[in-house]
């Protein structure tokens, strides 16, 4: 029998999956797709248009914005170097599922955390992240069930209950509407809350759905691959916070979404989706942001700013 790539969860862990912050361990590693030369391939196959490049301070604040960059002209060891000794946020996105070699072991993977976990995974998607020492992830949250798989460095990704002191039912429905990007107003007491998990390569962490979170890296070259993926549950909860997003929007009503009768939520969900059909959102961000800087492993941190722009972008103090 082929191995498991996922392992450390027990069927008496079960009843708390989706409830509660679970830890459990892959052998992602041992595919061989994590290495620097793997990534370097990986990097070159994959379009460069979906490679998401950012920088930011060390040790980002939770509240920060991303910088976004880009990086031309440079091969996919180039950018695993930059990585490894710039201060840069690179992924490329859903390169688990639109790599054939990489698809094989996600699909793989996630047969195995459906199996050890029992829940039913309708959609998944997964990017590969590389980041180097003291980058992060800003305090934000994601519509969709997350989990994030560590396979190099180490980290420390800091969740929050997902509270309505935390993440207001009217922040989830502006992510869900497309009004927003998914970054959330911080406040420094929500710390009070929050549970602090350090990963080591090997380890992985997945947290209730809607749980706000940020991460901060070690003093090393950190790959991870971060996982969202919809459940049925999921689907219906988001179902919930879609239609009373629209109620409150276009009739006003004061709903509340949290609470809401599980026995009703097929139906609300019924109704999300033919929301989104009859009346598709208004607002629909632009993702893209801003491109402030290029790439150069030459320039201090492996960034060149772009005319116009420079290091007080990143906030630090002077
Ligand atoms: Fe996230």
């Amino acid at each position: 029998m082929i191995q498991s790539l996922i392992f450390g969860l027990e069927a008496k862990d079960r009843p708390r999956v989706g409830r509660e912050i679970m830890r459990f361990n892959h052998r992602l590693a041992d595919t061989g797709l994590f290495t620097d030369e793997a990534l370097a391939r990986l990097i070159d196959e994959h379009p460069r248009s979906e490679l998401t490049v950012c920088t930011m301070q060390e040790n980002p604040p939770p509240d920060q914005t991303w910088i976004a960059g880009e990086a031309n002209g440079l091969s996919g060891a180039e950018l695993v170097e930059a990585a490894s000794r710039g201060a840069l946020w690179i992924s490329p996105r859903s390169a688990m599922t639109k790599n054939p070699r990489y698809k094989a072991v996600f699909d793989k993977v996630m047969g195995d955390f459906s199996k050890a976990t029992g829940l039913r995974v309708l959609t998944a998607d997964a990017a590969v992240l590389l980041s180097g020492a003291k980058m992060g992830i800003f305090f934000h949250v994601d519509p969709a069930d997350t989990m994030l798989w560590h396979i190099r460095g180490t980290k420390t990704i800091h969740v929050y209950p997902p509270k309505q002191e935390h993440v207001t039912e009217q922040a989830l429905e502006a992510i869900l509407l497309k009004e927003t990007l998914s970054d959330l107003p911080y406040r420094p007491e929500m710390e009070q809350d929050a549970v602090a998990v350090p990963l080591e390569p090997g380890e992985a962490v997945f947290w209730p759905q809607h749980s706000p979170h940020r991460v901060v890296n070690g003093p090393n070259l950190n790959v991870s691959v971060s996982v969202e993926f919809n459940t049925p549950r999921a689907a219906l909860t988001n179902g919930v916070f879609y239609v009373n997003g629209v109620l409150r929007r276009r009739l006003g009503w004061a709903v509340r979404t949290r609470g809401t009768p599980a026995v009703l939520k097929p139906a609300y969900w019924a109704g999300a989706k033919a929301l989104k059909v009859l009346s598709p959102p208004r607002h629909n961000v632009e993702r893209a942001h801003v491109r402030q800087f290029d790439v150069d492993l030459s320039a201090p941190g492996c960034i060149r700013w772009r005319e116009g722009f420079g290091p007080q972008a990143l906030g630090e103090a002077a």
